[in-house]
């Protein structure tokens, strides 16, 4: 497991998603989450839905079940969730910016409900969910073992989890670790990144029965050139974003490193990309 150099808080979580989220809306979007290109000639903003479609397939979820979208972001999934399969979403994170934005979408829709929590000390009562999803939030809580220990009590015998997550790379060499892999953890608030070994481990440890691995890194990649591509134009065409980086108080506007970085460490293969899927017999 790659470790930073400095502890990441959950309430340094809170505060990288709050303090950058009016650039995450405007580079990423409301999906806060990699693409997943299939041709190679779909649009970003299809590449973003494919990569929840893709997660949805493997879960055979059915009208009026009830889903957990364990760190939800702006909400964009579990909308898509409920519009597509008819299914309740409850959505959790620990950012109240992301929660005033996900909330709009809960007004307009009774099968949206969002809530801010740490997922490592929820208060949801045992056997509560059909199906638990987090798509790129598991990287950032601190206790891994704890974050699929909740899964299994939260879900219903027969339920089934399916995570996103970013991986380094089994036995990554000192200098990824070094160079890309430390520094991604440090800039991106990642208290830990598991390898695929560690979440087979994690899942099988709390109880899950493990269906399967998908590495996906080569089809979402091209999420980063996307991303350092906007981020460049940005800063060439926006004042704000130069003040922003130049601003000696803002804490994470070292993430602007990171951008290009993980696109290196996905073309060095030190960073992988995977959805693992399980469930509660
Ligand atoms: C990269 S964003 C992904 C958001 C969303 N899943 C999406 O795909 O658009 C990471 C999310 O994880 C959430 N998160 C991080 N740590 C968490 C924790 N301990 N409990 C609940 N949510 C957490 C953040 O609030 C944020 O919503």
């Amino acid at each position: 497991m790659i470790v930073p150099r400095e502890i990441q808080t959950t309430d340094a979580v809170a505060e990288h998603y709050d303090e950058l989220d009016p650039f995450y809306r405007e580079i990423w979007g409301e999906h806060v989450h990699h693409g997943l290109w299939t041709s190679g000639r779909e649009a970003p903003d299809e590449a973003v839905e494919a990569l929840v479609a893709h997660l949805a397939d493997t879960l055979d979820l059915r009208p009026g079940q009830h889903v957990c979208d364990v760190g939800c972001g702006y909400g964009a999934t579990a909308e898509w969730l409920a519009r597509h399969y008819d299914v309740r979403v409850t959505g959790v994170t620990v950012s109240s910016a992301q929660l005033r934005q996900a909330r709009t979408r809960s007004t307009a829709s009774p099968l949206l409900h969002f809530i801010r929590q740490d997922w490592l000390e929820n208060t949801f009562a045992d056997e509560t969910f059909d199906h638990v999803i987090a798509i790129e939030s598991s990287e950032h809580m601190s206790d891994k073992q704890r974050f699929f220990d909740e899964v299994f009590r939260t879900l219903r015998p027969g339920g089934r989890l399916a995570i996103y997550a970013w991986l380094a790379r089994d036995g990554a060499r000192r200098w990824e670790e070094r160079y890309l892999l430390e520094p991604i953890c440090r800039e991106g608030r990642l208290p830990s990144m598991g390898s695929e070994a560690e979440y087979r481990a994690w899942a099988s440890n709390a109880g899950l029965v493990v269906d399967g691995f998908e590495d996906l890194s080569a089809r979402v990649r091209r999420t980063w050139a996307l991303c350092t591509r906007r981020v460049a134009t940005k800063l060439l065409t926006h004042s704000r974003y130069r003040r922003y980086l130049l601003d000696a108080r803002a804490k994470n506007r070292i993430f602007a490193l990171s951008v290009p970085r993980i696109w290196i460490a996905y073309l060095t293969g030190s960073m992988r990309y995977g959805l693992l899927r399980a469930h509660k017999p």
